[in-house]
C-alpha cells in the first residue's frame, strides 16, 4: 500500500539551511519528532530538557541520523537564569538563534480538589512560566539585535474549551495562547512572528503514561475522533516546519488545530447521534412522517 502523504516530509530539503532552531523539551516525544524533521531540512538544532542524559543522547542520535548539527542543553525552563545561559550557549555555538519552539510541558490527570498547591505550581511553572521565560529571553535578544525571529507554541485544544482533570495544564496552555495572540500584535513591528499549534491525540510515552494511566482502564478515544485515528508525528512536524518557515511569512497570532476534528466532536450538541444506526434512522423518519401526515 502507498505511504499516506501525511507520513511523508513536506517541505523542500533546504528550507532551514543556515538557520538555528531551539526546541524546548526536544529530547523526547513530539519535540524530538519536530527537531528531527527540522534538522533534515537543514536547520542547526538546539534541544533542551531537564535530564542531561536524555537531551545528550537524543541530540547525538539525531545528528547521526541527519548529518546535521545539534546542541544538547540541559536546562530547566522554569529558571530564567538557566534560560539566559542556554541562549548564550546557542549563540556561542551557532552565532544566533532564528526560531524557538515552546514545546516543554508537564501534565497529569487528577481531580482538581486532590491537587496540592505544589502540584498545581509544578505544571504552571513549566507550561506557562517556562514558555514566557523562553519567549521573553529570545524576544529581548531579537529586538536588541534588530533581527527577525519566529516563535511556535505547542498548545492543546483545551486551551479554549477548558478541561476537567487537567486544570493546571489547561489554565497554563490558555495563558500561553493569549500570550501568542498578544505578542503577535505587539512584536510584529520587530519582524517577530508567533504562532501556535493545538494537537489532538498524538501517542507519546510522556503524555500517555501521565494522561492515560492503565489503572483508569482502556478508555479508547478513537470513537471521539471524527477521522478515527491518532495523529502521526510527521504530520505534526510538517505543520510545525511550515509555521516556522518563510512559507508562512504572512501568518502570525494563529493557532492551528490538528486533531482529526476531535474537539468539535465533543462540542457539537448532537454529534453523539453518530451512535444511531441506519435502521434506527429509518424508524425515526417513518414515525416523524406519520405524525406530520396525520
Ligand atoms: C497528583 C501529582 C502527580 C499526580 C505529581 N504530583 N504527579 N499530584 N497526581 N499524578 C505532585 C507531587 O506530589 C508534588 O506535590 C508536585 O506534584 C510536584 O511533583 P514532582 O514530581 O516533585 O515535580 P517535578 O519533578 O517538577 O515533575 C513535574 C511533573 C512531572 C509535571 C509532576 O510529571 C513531569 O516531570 N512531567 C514532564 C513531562 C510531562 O508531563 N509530559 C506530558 C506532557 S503531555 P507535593 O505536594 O506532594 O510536593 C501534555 C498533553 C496535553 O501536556 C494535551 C493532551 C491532549
Ligand atoms: P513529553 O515527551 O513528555 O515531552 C515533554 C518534554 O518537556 C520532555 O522532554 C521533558 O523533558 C520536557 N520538560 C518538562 N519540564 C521541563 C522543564 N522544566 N524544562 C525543560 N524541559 C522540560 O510529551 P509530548 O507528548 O511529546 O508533549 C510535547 C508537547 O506537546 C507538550 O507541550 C504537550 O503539552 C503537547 N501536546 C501533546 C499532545 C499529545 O497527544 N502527545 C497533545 C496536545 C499537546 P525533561 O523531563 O527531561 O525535562
Amino acid at each position: 500500500m502507498a505511504t499516506a502523504p501525511y507520513t511523508r516530509p513536506m517541505l523542500p530539503p533546504d528550507t532551514f539551511r543556515g538557520t538555528t532552531i531551539l526546541v524546548t523539551g526536544g529530547g523526547t516525544g513530539l519535540g524530538r519528532a519536530m527537531g528531527q524533521y527540522l534538522l533534515s531540512l537543514g536547520a542547526n538544532l538546539a534541544v533542551c530538557g531537564r535530564r542531561r542524559e536524555v537531551v545528550e543522547q537524543a541530540a547525538a542520535e539525531m545528528a547521526e541520523a541527519s548529518g546535521g548539527q545539534t546542541l544538547a542543553l540541559p536546562c530547566d525552563v522554569r529558571e530564567p537564569e538557566q534560560v539566559e545561559a542556554m541562549l548564550a550557549a546557542v549563540r556561542e555555538r551557532f552565532g544566533r538563534l532564528d526560531a524557538l519552539v515552546n514545546n516543554a510541558a508537564g501534565n497529569f490527570v487528577c481531580p482538581t480538589e486532590r491537587l496540592s498547591y505544589n502540584a498545581f505550581n509544578a505544571v504552571v511553572d513549566i507550561v506557562l512560566k517556562g514558555t514566557y521565560n523562553c519567549t521573553l529571553a529570545v524576544g529581548k535578544q531579537w529586538i536588541e539585535e534588530k533581527t527577525p525571529g519566529t516563535v511556535l507554541n505547542i498548545s492543546t485544544t483545551y486551551a479554549w474549551t477548558g478541561s476537567g482533570y487537567v486544570v493546571p495544564s489547561a489554565v497554563s496552555k490558555a495563558g500561553a495562547l493569549v500570550m501568542v495572540r498578544s505578542l503577535a500584535s505587539e512584536w510584529g513591528k520587530y519582524g517577530i512572528r508567533i504562532n501556535a499549534i493545538a494537537p489532538g491525540s498524538f501517542p507519546t510515552e510522556g503524555a500517555w503514561s501521565r494522561l492515560r494511566p492503565e489503572e483508569l482502564g482502556d478508555d479508547d478515544k478513537l470513537d471521539r475522533i471524527p477521522l478515527h485515528r491518532y495523529g502521526e508525528h510527521q504530520e505534526l512536524a510538517n505543520l510545525a516546519a511550515y509555521l516556522l518557515s518563510d512559507f508562512s511569512a504572512y501568518i502570525t497570532g494563529a493557532c492551528i488545530t490538528i486533531d482529526g476534528g476531535a474537539w468539535l466532536r465533543g462540542a457539537g450538541m448532537f454529534n453523539e447521534l453518530e451512535r444511531v444506526s441506519s435502521e434506527q434512522w429509518d424508524a425515526v423518519q417513518a414515525a416523524v412522517k406519520k405524525r406530520r401526515e396525520g
